[in-house]
Parts: C-alpha cells; structure tokens; sequence
C-alpha cells in the first residue's frame, strides 16, 4: 500500500492520468491536478472551506436549467471566459475584436426580415441599427447568419422572464446579410443591468462587495463559412459602467457612439413618430475554421 507525503501525491495523481489514450485530455488533467494541488497547499485549505467550495460548485450546478446557465457566469465573473477568448484570439489582424458569448444565447434565433423590430412590444426609446460584415479588406459578406440580442429597458432578457414559456423569443433574432455585407433592425436602446443576483454566482458578487452591472451593449455572432465565428457585443458610448463590467469584456474598439436623432425617417426609407438613436457598426470577419456554439437548448443539426 503506497503512502505519499503531499509531494509525492500531487505526482501519483499526475501519474495516474498516463495512460489516457487523448494526449491533450491527458497534458489538460494533468495540468489541472498541478493547479488546483497548488492551490490547495498554498493557502492551507481548511475542511471547511473545502466543504463550502464543494457546496458552492453543487448549487452552481442545481441552479442551471435548459435556459440557465449558472456555471458560464461563474466562468465569466472569474474572467475565465475573456481569457479563454485572449489566448484564442491573440492576432487580430484587423478583424473585430470578440468578447464573451454570455449565458443569455438561448433560444431560437428566428431569421428576420431586414428592417424588423425586434422588440416591438417593448417600452424604451428606438434605436435603429445598421451594419455590414466584410472580410479583412472590406469585402462585403454576403449570405452571413448574424444572432443579436440584447436585455430589455428594465435589464433582463426575455428567457429570464416567466412569459418565455408561452411568447417565446423577444429582442432576439437572426439576420442574413444581402449582397453587399449589409443587415438593419429596428429595436430600443438597451440599458445597463445586473448580472442574475438570484444565485451563488451573483451571491458571491455581493458578498464580496463587487458591483453586479454590466455596461449596456447588444449582442452578435456572425457565423460565416470560411471564417472564424465571431462572438462580440457592440457597447453603448457614455455607459457609467463601462470602465467595471463585472464580466471584465469590454474593448475599446467595441464601444460605439450612438447617435441622437429626430429625422422623420429612419435609414431605411420608413417613417420615425419619435426621436430615435442610430447605432452603426461595421464587423470585420478573420479568415479560418471555427464551429459556432448553438444556443442553449438547442440541438446542433448539420448545417447550423
Ligand atoms: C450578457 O451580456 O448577457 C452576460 C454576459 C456575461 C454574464 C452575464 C450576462
Ligand atoms: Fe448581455
């Protein structure tokens, strides 16, 4: 029977993974058997705070459903998700830059036609958006699938309110660019808002006197053949909480200026009843491989 001091048992378990038949499943746990051995003998954990971390991570998981996605926000307020998003995308090349994909991209994203409002039953000042997707030297995409969401005016998606279940979908939805790169939405302005408070992640946050809010932005994945996913929000110019996102994802390049307009019509030819803002940005795809995470809920069928 082989009895290890706390050196030597960090090398058994390590040790122990050698036969694993994937090399990069084996070098991943066996790195990971070195960092969290570390952890533990660098701050003398107790029984107790082991114990907490083990009922943390269980109500971490009990808090998830098909919807929600407790463990992607723990990764998040961690900053585990931006720098997994850093070390996979360390050359940019001009492309735009990505941020985290988030726990809210749920659901279908139904394509729509150019120009639909998003959120049509929904309070909050009107915003039109327009875009274009081009490779790195300004070639249109055409035919490119574009998901955009984004929080309502009181700060939630619509899959963390009860009327998901029967109304489906709201202030989500899915764009095809046309020949020349381009895409248009109407929707509202979307506010600043707290991260889910309602669970261990977001108690921890409280308890540990961090502040809850993300920076008001909108949500897109462009997913086109050939090139890498690109998984980014577009940031709302002045937002208070721009420079503390609690998520850590905001870039400078991803800020945009929104501007304040009261034309009677709006870029696409229709008619404006109220003063509205125009948000206009422009994404830039890099070439290469990449598959696209599918919404939570939804199964991979074989062209998605
Ligand atoms: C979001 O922007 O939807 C989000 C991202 C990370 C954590 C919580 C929310
Ligand atoms: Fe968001």
């Amino acid at each position: 029977m082989p009895q290890f001091n706390d050196t030597e048992l960090t090398a058994a378990v390590i040790d122990s993974f050698e036969e694993t038949p994937d090399p990069r499943a084996k070098f991943l746990l066996q790195e990971l058997v070195k960092s969290l051995h570390e952890y533990v003998r660098k701050t003398d954990l107790t029984f107790e705070e082991w114990e907490y971390a083990i009922d943390f991570l269980t109500r971490t998981g009990q808090k998830c459903t098909p919807i929600r996605q407790e463990f992607i926000l723990l990764s998040d307020v961690l900053g585990v998700s931006m720098l997994v998003d850093a070390v996979n995308h360390r050359e940019r090349e001009g492309a735009t830059e990505t941020t985290v994909l988030g726990p809210f991209y749920v659901g279908e994203h139904k394509q729509m036609p150019h120009g639909t409002d998003i959120s049509a039953n929904l309070p909050g000042e009107r915003m039109f958006v327009q875009s274009r997707v081009t490779d790195l030297k300004g070639k249109p995409l055409a035919g490119v699938p574009v998901d955009v969401w984004h929080a309502d005016d009181d700060g939630f998606y619509d899959s963390q309110k009860a009327s998901y279940a029967t109304q489906g979908p709201s202030s989500r939805a899915r764009f095809v660019t046309d020949a020349d790169g381009r895409f248009f939405f109407r929707t509202i302005l979307p506010c600043s808002y707290p991260i889910p408070t309602d669970g261990p992640v977001g108690e921890m946050i409280l308890q540990t006197r961090r502040h809850p809010m993300r920076p008001a932005h909108v949500h897109f994945l462009a997913n086109a053949r050939g090139y890498e996913p690109l998984i980014t929000h577009v940031f709302i110019d002045g937002d208070k909480y721009l420079d503390s996102d609690v998520v850590f994802g905001v870039k400078n390049d991803l800020i945009a200026k929104i501007e304040k307009r009261t034309d009677a019509v709006m870029p696409d030819g229709k008619p404006a009843t109220t003063p509205w803002h125009l948000m206009t940005y422009e994404f830039h795809m890099k070439p290469g491989q990449g598959t696209a995470p599918q919404p939570l809920g939804v199964k991979a069928t074989e062209d998605a």
